[in-house]
């Protein structure tokens, strides 16, 4: 883990060594897509593909859905620790933890214990994102998206 200059961006941190790097923004446009109020859902010891993006809650919903209108989310991008053996996103404990010794092996190896998760003792990264709708601090109703702002 890096040691950074702790700077400020609009009276915010811009990095803490347990969380990283944080970058903010104003007017920030959310990723929009069809949701029909269903979500799929990733869950403990389901299998993933190291090589693909694991989605852990993608929204459902299509253009051929009738029940599916266009919703903005903020997607939350990162990489999480994964069983390169069993397949499946490991558990981890941060607080007395990776927060003070920044060590992922035992981070891991005390979270799965405590979970009841089989580790086989080899792990490595998969990149994951969860979407959250974004439903605070929108735009004022005057400000809202207008047929043309989409289609052109
Ligand atoms: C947030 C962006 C957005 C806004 C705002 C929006 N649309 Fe759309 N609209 C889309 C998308 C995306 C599609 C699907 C396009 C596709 O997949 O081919 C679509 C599809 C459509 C279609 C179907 C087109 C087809 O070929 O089947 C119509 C009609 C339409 N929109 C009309 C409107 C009207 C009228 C408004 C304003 C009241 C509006 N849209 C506002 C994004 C938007």
């Amino acid at each position: 883990m890096k040691d950074l200059e702790g700077k400020e961006e609009y009276g915010r941190e811009v990095f803490a060594k347990h969380k990283g790097v944080f970058k903010w923004g104003i007017n920030v446009i959310p990723t929009y897509m069809w949701y029909n109020g269903k979500g799929e859902r990733y869950l403990l010891g389901d299998k993933l593909d190291p090589n693909k993006v694991l989605e852990l809650n993608r929204p459902m919903g299509s253009i051929k859905d009738p029940k599916a209108k266009i919703y903005p989310f903020k997607v939350h991008t990162g990489k999480q620790p994964y069983d390169v053996k069993y397949k499946y996103l490991l558990a981890f404990r941060v607080w007395k933890a990776l927060w003070s010794d920044y060590n992922w092996q035992k981070a891991i190896e005390l979270g799965t214990k405590e979970m009841g998760l089989p580790y086989s003792g080899n792990f490595d990264f998969v990149r994951t994102a969860y979407y959250i709708s974004a439903r605070h601090e929108v735009a004022p109703k005057e400000m809202a998206l207008t047929c043309n702002d989409c289609h052109f």
